[in-house]
């Protein structure tokens, strides 16, 4: 709601012209007076570049979004106490402004605390480092610094006129995130809290209704909004808030050591059309484009570099076919059909089975959705007088309660087959040319000498405030033969939380862990060979992203938090030497790091000789030639093991292709009846987590050298290194008649038609058969006249075109392949 304050202040400096007033009521969001129907998508900033987001936004609105939704990352802006940063990707305003400049909508989800499988949440490690801080709750140190923060980033907006209010594009704000979900945990505090952040977030006075997600008991006149994979049945916990779903998950995040997650593109849908059939008003794509995790952004442990999230737009920002545009289409049809689903009276038919009419109707006119919410049996309902079909989990919509202009099951649009192609710009078959240099560990390895030391063992988080993935932990062990410990089978017994942990005695690698089961907090044992006199015990604790998620998450440990011990066995005899309380040496951090090896600039020595494969902690660089064209470029990192890939300086994140997907849980077929869960439909079993990463354009110098460094950790070979472009290499359709194809190589010509037929094809994409009925004149010559040398065509799926092939009366459907 637009507070009296801030519509005074616009009448005095008289900017109300340009203002938008953002209120609501217990139907739906009105913007100047307007209820409207509101369609929106995620889009991170720092997730792309600011050369990609002119375009991502603009797809989102060809797309058929009013808005577009961003959290704002707090230890990204502010990675040092009162030391902020909004440079390169990180400039929010110039996101704002380039949302602004689409002529579309903004929500600004400001959190602090974002979850966002985005490091740490979000939440700077240095706050957990203050004294007397505990988050999420009534402490008045965290309350002061979030203040602080949300303060500072609604006066930058507010100066720039980015609010509704101000004649700018946000709409809508957000305070914390899914607090609802972990509440129970805070006890009495939790509600104080909430009711904090609530008068905190009012007292900021935006002018623009303000919003609490998965928090039911949202005190007012904050608006509660649901979050999930369906909303249909969310009631917000005030007849005054309108329905609104803040995050339909469009897929699922990946792990390392996970599968790709697929959500069907007729299960989005259905949850979209399901909830405006329910009642809902706004709705986001969480998310519209996931992007990528670039440099130690992503969250954990284990969340991987790609944050593709199977979106409407892909990680490169390319069209994810058919997900786009079906969604298009339905947010064009629910648009179309505003005024009734905002102003009408709704009723609802029941005919059994899990199937409904809802009927929203007007002085001006009705319109109708047709649910079938039964997960295997289609629904052949009779409704005014007419016949339709409504397949299983599926929705129909009729914008004049009698032509069904759109259901969620019947895909109309293309497939997109998309293919990694090689550099053209390279001579073929080329190879990189390598050198390589070692990572300097000997003071680690063989002095144990750091940069403080301490009589105990710490957590990661509190040493180095999360500058880096790295820490080194190290004693040294005086040991004699005589020692009751003493032995011919000794071994080291670390009680670790490293994310990643390597052992080292008296420099020899003796192991490490990796958490290929999930467990992050274990008991590594390793047989280790130790000297009589001084041994040193070198440990180093790798984090791979830090926990995003939970209640307390901030204060699950990482590191080395011990104890560590060295067993001796003698016959049956077990002696354990505990080592906990022994003056540990630390140092955070890699040399290479420290030296900018990355940096195209650094001046280090690198050697071309005898480059060595699968050596452990060890640097590698080579130069190559921008791939020609504009289509998005990745690297291929196949063979490498574990580690940190730069080009020309920008840290591109964490790559790990050597943690292959585990071996179960894959399929070829995917029903998309029945409700969506993460592990259904995934793909990927048993090959490398994640192989290629994504190159922005704007990394690459279109003159001159290029670099690439990679740090690797655990051992890899580079040789099979390759720089390759995303781009489409067929697209599919198989569309029902009396609907409209368009086919497109999105900006790229038609250059052949591999399959078409007109009847009752069977077969998928790549592998499309002739069905039993099929029409008399050739679809595939149709449509090489009308499509092949064109980038896209328009074809009218009918029987006057094609011929009416006899079907059993079944509906018939054309099916294509174009190679693109
Ligand atoms: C939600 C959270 C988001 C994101 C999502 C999963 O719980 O609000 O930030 O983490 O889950 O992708």
């Amino acid at each position: 709601m637009v507070s009296l304050r801030s519509l005074l202040f616009c009448l005095l400096l008289s900017t109300c012209a340009y203002a938008t007033i953002v209120s609501h009521d217990g139907r739906a969001i009105t913007i100047d007076g307007h209820r409207r129907v509101l369609l929106s998508g995620s889009i991170h900033y720092p997730r792309s570049t600011p050369e990609m987001w002119p375009d991502l936004i603009r797809k989102g609105k060809e797309g058929g979004l009013d808005s577009i939704e961003t959290y704002v990352f707090w230890n990204a802006h502010e990675p040092t106490r009162r030391q902020y940063d909004f440079s390169g990707n990180l400039d929010l305003i110039r996101f704002l402004k380039t949302i602004q400049d689409e002529g579309m909508y903004g929500v600004l989800r400001i959190g602090p605390y974002v979850c966002a499988e985005w490091n740490y949440g979000g939440f700077p490690v240095w706050l957990h480092n203050m004294p007397g801080m505990e988050f999420r709750t009534t402490n008045p140190a965290f309350m002061n610094e979030m203040q602080n923060f949300t303060t500072m980033i609604v006066d930058m907006v507010k100066k720039e006129k980015l609010f509704a209010s101000q004649g700018g594009p946000i709409i809508l704000a957000q305070i914390e995130n899914e607090y609802g979900n972990v509440i129970g945990s805070y006890g009495e505090a939790g509600k104080a809290y909430i009711q904090w952040c609530a008068n905190m977030a009012q007292s900021l006075d935006v002018g623009v209704p303000w919003i609490m997600c998965q928090q039911d008991d949202a005190p007012q006149p904050m608006l509660n909004t649901c979050n999930g994979y369906y909303c249909d049945n969310f009631e917000p916990n005030n007849p005054n808030t309108p329905k609104m779903l803040t995050e339909n998950w469009t897929g699922w995040f990946k792990n390392w050591g996970g599968k790709d997650p697929h959500r069907t593109t007729e299960d989005v849908a259905f949850a979209v059309a399901r909830f405006f059939q329910r009642g809902g008003t706004f709705q986001n794509y969480y998310m519209y484009h996931g992007g990528t995790n670039f440099d130690r952004t992503a969250g954990g442990p284990y969340i991987t570099t790609t944050y593709d999230y199977d979106a409407p737009l892909d990680e490169f920002g390319n069209l994810n076919q058919p997900k786009y545009g079906h969604l298009k289409q339905l947010h064009d049809v629910l648009h179309s059909m505003e005024k009734t689903l905002t102003h009408g009276n709704i009723s609802n038919v029941d005919f059994g089975n899990f199937a409904s009419a809802t009927i929203y109707t007007t002085d001006e006119g009705s319109s109708c959705f047709l649910g079938n919410v039964n997960e295997t049996s289609d629904a052949i309902i009779n409704f005014n007088g007419t016949t339709y079909d409504v397949p299983a989990w599926s929705v129909s919509i009729l914008p004049d309660c009698k032509t069904e202009t759109y259901n969620t099951a019947k895909i109309n649009t293309q497939t997109s087959v998309m293919v990694k192609k090689p550099d053209e710009a390279e001579d073929e078959p080329y190879t990189l040319k390598w050198s390589w240099r070692p990572e300097n560990v000997d003071n680690v390895l063989l002095k144990g000498k750091g940069e403080s030391t301490m009589k105990q063992l710490f957590d990661q988080k509190v040493v180095g405030n999360d500058e880096s993935d790295y820490l080194w932990y190290m004693t040294t062990v005086n040991l004699k033969e005589q020692d009751p410990v003493w032995g011919k089978n000794m071994s080291l017994r670390i009680n670790s939380t490293a994310h990643v942990l390597h052992a080292f005695v008296n420099g020899e690698h003796i192991g490490n862990y990796r958490a290929d089961n999930g467990k992050f907090h274990y008991v590594y044992e390793q047989d280790a060979k130790f000297n009589p006199g001084a041994n040193v015990i070198t440990l180093l604790s790798t984090t791979v992203g830090l926990p995003n998620y939970g209640a307390f998450f901030e204060s699950i440990p990482t590191g080395i938090t011990g104890p560590v011990f060295i067993i001796g066995r003698n016959g049956d005899e077990t002696v354990i030497k505990d080592l906990s309380t022994h003056k540990w040496s630390y140092k955070t951090g890699l040399s290479g790091f420290t030296n900018e090896l990355f940096s195209s600039e650094s001046p280090s020595k690198w050697s071309g000789e005898s480059v060595p494969f699968n050596r452990t902690m060890t640097w590698y660089k080579t130069t190559f030639k921008p791939p020609l064209g504009n289509e998005p470029v990745v690297v291929d990192l196949l063979g490498l093991g574990k580690g940190t890939a730069w080009i020309n300086g920008n840290n591109i994140g964490r790559y790990w292709p050597a943690f292959l997907a585990g071996d179960d849980g894959c399929s070829d077929e995917c029903d998309y009846r029945g409700a969506y869960y993460a592990e259904k439909c995934q793909t990927n079993c048993g090959e490398p987590t994640q192989r290629w990463y994504h190159v922005p354009r704007s990394f690459l110098n279109s003159e001159g050298d290029n670099t690439l460094v990679l740090f690797e950790e655990v051992g890899g070979n580079p040789s099979l290194v390759n720089f390759q472009t995303v781009g489409v290499g067929s697209v599919c359709a198989n569309v029902y008649e009396k609907n409209v194809l368009e086919l497109s190589c999105h900006g790229k010509p038609i250059s052949d038609i591999k399959f078409a037929s007109f009847g009752n094809p069977g077969g998928k994409c790549g592998s499309f058969e002739k069905g039993t009925c099929e029409a008399s004149n050739d679809a595939a010559s149709i449509l090489t006249d009308e499509c092949v040398g064109k980038e896209k065509c328009s074809i009218d799926v009918s029987t006057e075109k094609f011929g009416a092939p006899e079907c059993g009366g079944a509906a018939r459907r054309l099916a294509v392949e174009a190679i693109c």
